[in-house]
């Protein structure tokens, strides 16, 4: 065996110094968060070339224990405190008095949040539909065209069950056809990717739905490249940003989706169970809402798609301190960071001889996750032993028929300790 798991715990070793708060210590609760090093204050300036005392500051806001490495973003992330305060405040608030005016106010927060989405997104918020997460937007497309026999729907056979089956069993009860690419051996850059998906295309394609990143391998597709293929032809596009958004410095303007899905309790560190659902403006009238209901949003398309009942308004209302939170540190520098420690996993593992990268090696070519297979290691093993021993949290894919191994995720949360960063050297 070439690689032991006292080899992947020092390398993936991207927790806190000793002397940050233990999880029993934390367990007590027997002090304030604040004494605890926990804060929701608003940071500091982010500097033009954040140190780790910054990222300390970034890291002083999430609940997690400190020793405590957490790798898995791309599955769930912590919210930010100051979406946790927020949404305790809004309940309680609403909770004292559930009254038809504390409701008006929460409901006028969704427009709030709805403005920093298209702020941040580069697109109008009369685009943006808040919706419950990146499964509910995707499955918004895949219900909503009008599509039948005779017309083609090309899909990635890397996508999400949401983005891919989702398809194909509506597929069987709409009459339409589904084509799905296949999934290279490795990333074959931007015009590979273009050339791929081109290659599907008939003169009956009416929709082609991509990931902008993959959650089985890590690529990072070239969303803009492929978008604009499909415009030349006519062809609709769906790009799930499940992988995407909240962690790259996203600009739908430019990148010119026709739907385009996020979860906010993926990267963006929101509220759970709350997503982010863009419609191009241009394609609005050829999509039609699954769900008739009341309490739509105010403007756009929100108007139709959000009539979705009663909702959970306060934590609706709780989008908004997480948007501004990753606003403050500022989504280009988030990025850097995200994709800095991947990069950093990557260098490293690719000095550990019997460790198979399914994440490319080029960085431009993915964002910040990375696959790979542990050497000779179980993988379901290794990720309970670095989990119960080394406290570091990893995704497994344990029943994946092709790239089996570990997945790890790290974001703008995790540091990188002197002595941690000594050990990788
Ligand atoms: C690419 C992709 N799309 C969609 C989803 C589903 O996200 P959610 O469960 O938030 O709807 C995931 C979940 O991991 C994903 O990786």
């Amino acid at each position: 065996m070439s690689v032991s798991r006292r080899d992947f715990a020092r390398l993936l070793a991207l927790g806190g110094s000793s002397a940050f708060v233990s999880r029993e210590a934390f367990a007590k609760q027997a002090t304030s968060l604040e004494a605890m090093g926990f804060s929701a204050a608003p940071l500091p300036r982010t500097p033009a070339e954040p140190d780790e005392k910054f990222w300390g500051e970034v890291r002083s806001r999430f609940l997690v224990p400190r020793d405590i490495g957490f790798l898995n973003a791309a599955n769930l992330c912590p919210t930010s405190l100051p979406a946790i305060e927020a949404m305790e405040k809004n309940l309680r608030h609403y909770e004292m008095n559930p009254s038809p005016e504390v409701r008006t106010v929460l409901i006028h927060a969704r427009e709030d949040a709805r403005n920093l989405l298209a702020e941040a997104l580069r697109v109008t918020p009369e685009e943006i539909v808040l919706t419950r997460n990146t499964t509910e937007g995707n499955n918004f497309v895949s219900s909503g065209l009008t599509l039948g026999p005779g017309d083609e729907v090309v899909v990635w056979a890397d996508n999400h069950p949401s983005n891919l089956g989702a398809w194909t069993t509506k597929a069987k009860r709409f009459g339409f056809s589904v084509v799905t690419v296949p999934v290279p051996p490795t990333h074959p850059g931007t015009q590979g990717y273009v050339d791929l998906f081109a290659k599907a295309f008939t003169l009956r394609t009416k929709l082609v739905a991509i990931s902008h990143v993959s959650s089985n391998s890590g690529d990072l597709l070239p969303a803009k490249e492929i978008c604009q293929m499909a415009r030349e032809r006519n062809v609709l596009s769906l790009v799930d940003g499940a992988q995407a958004f909240g962690i790259l410095d996203l600009d739908l303007g430019t990148i010119k989706p026709d739907f385009y899905t996020g979860s906010m309790h993926k990267w963006p560190c929101g509220p759970k169970e709350k997503g982010m659902f863009y419609v191009n403006k241009a394609v609005q009238e050829k999509l039609q809402p699954t769900i008739i209901g009341v309490y739509g949003g105010a403007v756009g398309i929100s108007k139709t798609f959000e009539n979705e009942g009663q909702r959970d308004d306060a934590s609706i209302a709780a989008v908004v301190e997480a948007l501004k939170f990753q606003g403050s540190v500022g989504r280009a520098a988030i990025e850097k960071r995200a994709r800095g420690l991947a990069n950093h996993f990557v260098t490293e593992l690719s000095k550990v001889s019997g460790v198979k990268l399914h994440t490319h090696a080029d960085p431009e070519r993915r964002a910040a996750i990375v696959i790979l297979q542990p050497g000779s290691l179980d993988p379901r093993k290794l990720v309970t032993a670095l989990a119960e021993k080394d406290k570091i949290v990893v995704t497994g894919r344990n029943n994946a028929q092709d790239r089996p191994g570990i997945r790890l995720a790290p974001h703008f949360y995790n540091k990188i300790s002197d002595s941690q960063l000594s050990l990788c050297a």
